[in-house]
């Protein structure tokens, strides 16, 4: 069986002590509550990654993730930060090819498989996310541009490599905008990628692959969601930042 996985995005959220905070009551009731398989990963912003590292120490079903590198290892490059670092902190997965970064931070597909390649280096699981905008979708364009963003980010890996990624399915215009995908919309989505998968790998190779469904998911639609065959579980932003709701979405899977 396939890994399910429950990741929670911060984004740009949460001061030093307030990221601490949540991450204990995640840890705690994910101890107590989350039963099943199911992974629980915690993106947080840099500044929180060791605090909360030492703090999932011994929880095995809780791991953390950045959510963003720079490819390069080391150097001049003020301001950024690479997947040793990330990973020295304690994050055994990063956030790749968010679409907001790919809109305000002008990262391009070239750039973001060079920051796969790094990851996978430096032994962090990649949660590489891709989607189509509103207009694409009107256009009826989305399968190609889905399509294109696997073949630029992920494609260029060996079936070994490719076998350490995780994808997030996440539409734009879903993000942060209350507007989930039907089940159906994103199951249609999900087979498609599998299906891409296939063909570029093996059939083996795409039925191991983790999808997540990330969009306005909370833990009212999350159900309907997760039971898709192809929807591995979610990439979580706003509800991440409720314990409840983010265990609750994670207990899905119990
Ligand atoms: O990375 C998470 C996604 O951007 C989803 O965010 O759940 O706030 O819509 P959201």
């Amino acid at each position: 069986m396939r890994k399910k996985i429950v990741a929670g995005n911060w984004k740009m959220n949460l001061d030093f002590q307030q990221g601490i905070s949540l991450f204990s009551e995640i840890v705690n009731m994910a101890k107590d509550e989350v039963l099943g398989q199911q992974q629980v990963v915690v993106c947080s912003p840099f500044i929180h990654l060791h605090g909360i590292a030492q703090l999932a120490k011994g929880v095995s079903r809780v791991a953390i993730g950045a959510q963003n590198i720079y490819f390069e290892e080391k150097g001049a490059y003020t301001g950024e930060i690479s997947a040793v670092q990330v990973k020295s902190a304690g994050a055994e997965y990063v956030i790749l090819g968010h679409s907001e970064r790919r809109a305000y931070f002008n990262e391009s597909d070239d750039m973001l498989s060079k920051k796969v390649d790094a990851a996978l280096k430096h032994g962090l699981i990649p949660v590489f996310c891709i989607g189509e905008t509103r207009e694409e979708r009107e256009a009826d364009r989305y399968f190609d541009v889905i399509g294109g963003q696997l073949e630029q980010g992920v494609f260029h890996l060996s079936n070994e490599a490719f076998s350490n990624v995780v994808l997030a399915y996440e539409p734009v215009w879903a993000i942060g905008t209350g507007l989930t995908a039907s089940p159906e919309q994103a199951q249609e989505v999900h087979a498609f990628i599998r299906d891409k998968a296939a063909e570029q790998y093996n059939q083996d190779t795409a039925d191991q692959l983790t999808i997540l469904y990330g969009g306005s998911c909370n833990p009212q639609n999350a159900p309907e969601l997760f039971a898709q065959p192809d929807i591995d579980g979610g990439l979580i932003g706003g509800a991440s930042l409720k314990s409840r709701d983010f265990i609750d979405i994670a207990k899905v899977f119990n």
